[in-house]
C-alpha cells in the first residue's frame, strides 16, 4: 500500500504555491500536474483511496457561485489527502452585511487555515486573494476567466484515451465567450501541442480568438470529420446580458451533438463536457450516455487532478514565483504582484 512515507516529495521543478490559471504555467509544469494526478488516480481507484500527505492541514471551500462537481471534488480531494475541510457558504455569510471578500478571507484565515479554494463571479478574484492573504489559493473558477482544474481534468481524460495531446484536434463547442473552461482549455491544450478549434455562433465566438493561435468555425457540421475530441460547453445564460441566438431549439439544431452528427465524426472520437450538461441542448442523452462519452470519467479524473494541485501547492518546499509574505495578524501581507 502507498503510504505518506514512501510517496516522495513534490517534484523540485514545481515552484507554485497557488494554482490560479493555466496561462501562468509552462507545458512542463502542466505535465508535472497531470503525471501526479495519474499517480493519485491509481490510489483512488486501485488503492486504499486515502493517502495522508496533507494530514494536519485545513482547506476552506470558499464558493461565491453555485457548484456541484468542483466543490465536492475539491473537498473530497483534500479529505483523501488527510486534510480537514471547512465549507463556506456565501449566501449565509457576512458578505450580505457588506464585508469585502478580502476581509472575509482574512478572518477565515485567522482561524489558522492553510488553503482557500475559491470560486467567484469576478475575473481575477482568486489572484486578488492570493495577493492579499498568506494561504495557498486554488482557483475553482473566476467568472469567465479561468478554471484551471477543469481544464486539467479534461486534458487528463484526453491523454488517458489517446496517450498524448500533441497533434490531436480538439473542438470546444458552444458558449466560448462566457466560458472559463474554454479559456483554460485553450491555454493548456495549446501549450501541450494540440490543435484547437472554437465552434459556435458568431455571437459567442468572434474571429478575434484566432490571435491565440486557434481556429474559429461557425459550422459544427463542417468540422465533424477532422476532430478527435469534442468538448461540449454549456450555454452560460447566467453570464449573458442579451440572448445570443433566437431560441435554444435553433442552437441545438445547429450546434448540438446528436447521433446523426456522431456518425459523421471519426470512429474513435471522444466526447467530453465539463457539466452540468443540458440534455437536448449541447448534447442529446444517447450521446451523453453512449460509448464515446467520457463525461463520468472526467469526474473521477477531477478528484485526482485536484489532489495533485492541492498537494503540489501546499506541500512544495521549492517556491520562488509567488511567495507572498506570510500575513501577520490583521495587518496582512504586502501586495506583491506576480
Ligand atoms: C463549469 C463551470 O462552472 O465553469 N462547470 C464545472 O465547473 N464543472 C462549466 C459550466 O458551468 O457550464
Amino acid at each position: 500500500m502507498t503510504t505518506a512515507q514512501n510517496w516522495g516529495d513534490v517534484p523540485a521543478e514545481w515552484k507554485h504555491r497557488h494554482l490560479l490559471g493555466l496561462e501562468d504555467l509552462t507545458a512542463d509544469e502542466i505535465t508535472l500536474l497531470l503525471n501526479q494526478a495519474e499517480r493519485f488516480r491509481d490510489v483512488l481507484t486501485k488503492g486504499s483511496r486515502k493517502i495522508p500527505l496533507l494530514a494536519g492541514k485545513t482547506c476552506v471551500n470558499l464558493f461565491f457561485e453555485n457548484s456541484t462537481r468542483t466543490r465536492t471534488s475539491f473537498g473530497l480531494a483534500a479529505r483523501r489527502l488527510g486534510a480537514d475541510v471547512i465549507e463556506f457558504s456565501a449566501s449565509t455569510s457576512s458578505l450580505s452585511k457588506g464585508e469585502t471578500i478580502i476581509d472575509t478571507a482574512k478572518n477565515i484565515e485567522a482561524m489558522q487555515i492553510d488553503a482557500m479554494i475559491v470560486r467567484h463571479s469576478c475575473p481575477g478574484a482568486a489572484k486578488l486573494l492570493a495577493q492579499n492573504i498568506a494561504s495557498h489559493v486554488f482557483n475553482a473558477g473566476d467568472g469567465p476567466h479561468e478554471h484551471p482544474t477543469q481544464a486539467l481534468l479534461d486534458i487528463l481524460t484526453i491523454r488517458r484515451r489517446f496517450g498524448k495531446i500533441a497533434g490531436l484536434t480538439v473542438a470546444l463547442v458552444g458558449d466560448i465567450a462566457h466560458s472559463r473552461t474554454a479559456r483554460s482549455n485553450i491555454w493548456g491544450l495549446k501549450k501541450l501541442g494540440a490543435n484547437v478549434i472554437l465552434c459556435g455562433p458568431s455571437t459567442l465566438v468572434s474571429k478575434n480568438w484566432e490571435k491565440l493561435g486557434v481556429e474559429v468555425s461557425y459550422s459544427l457540421d463542417r468540422i465533424l470529420g477532422r476532430v478527435d475530441v469534442f468538448n461540449l460547453l454549456r450555454i452560460q445564460f447566467e453570464r449573458q446580458v442579451v440572448r445570443p441566438f433566437p431560441s435554444v431549439r435553433e442552437y441545438a439544431h445547429l450546434y448540438g451533438m446528436d447521433a446523426v452528427r456522431l456518425a459523421k465524426a471519426k470512429s474513435d472520437v471522444l466526447i467530453i463536457a465539463p457539466g452540468p450538461i443540458n440534455r437536448g441542448v449541447e448534447i442529446t442523452p444517447d450521446v451523453a450516455d453512449g460509448p464515446q462519452s467520457a463525461i463520468l470519467d472526467q469526474v473521477t479524473n477531477g478528484v485526482a487532478v485536484r489532489m495533485a494541485a492541492l498537494w503540489m501547492g501546499i506541500a512544495s518546499r521549492q517556491r520562488n514565483d509567488d511567495a507572498f509574505p506570510k500575513s501577520s495578524g490583521s495587518g496582512g501581507g504586502k501586495n506583491t504582484v506576480r
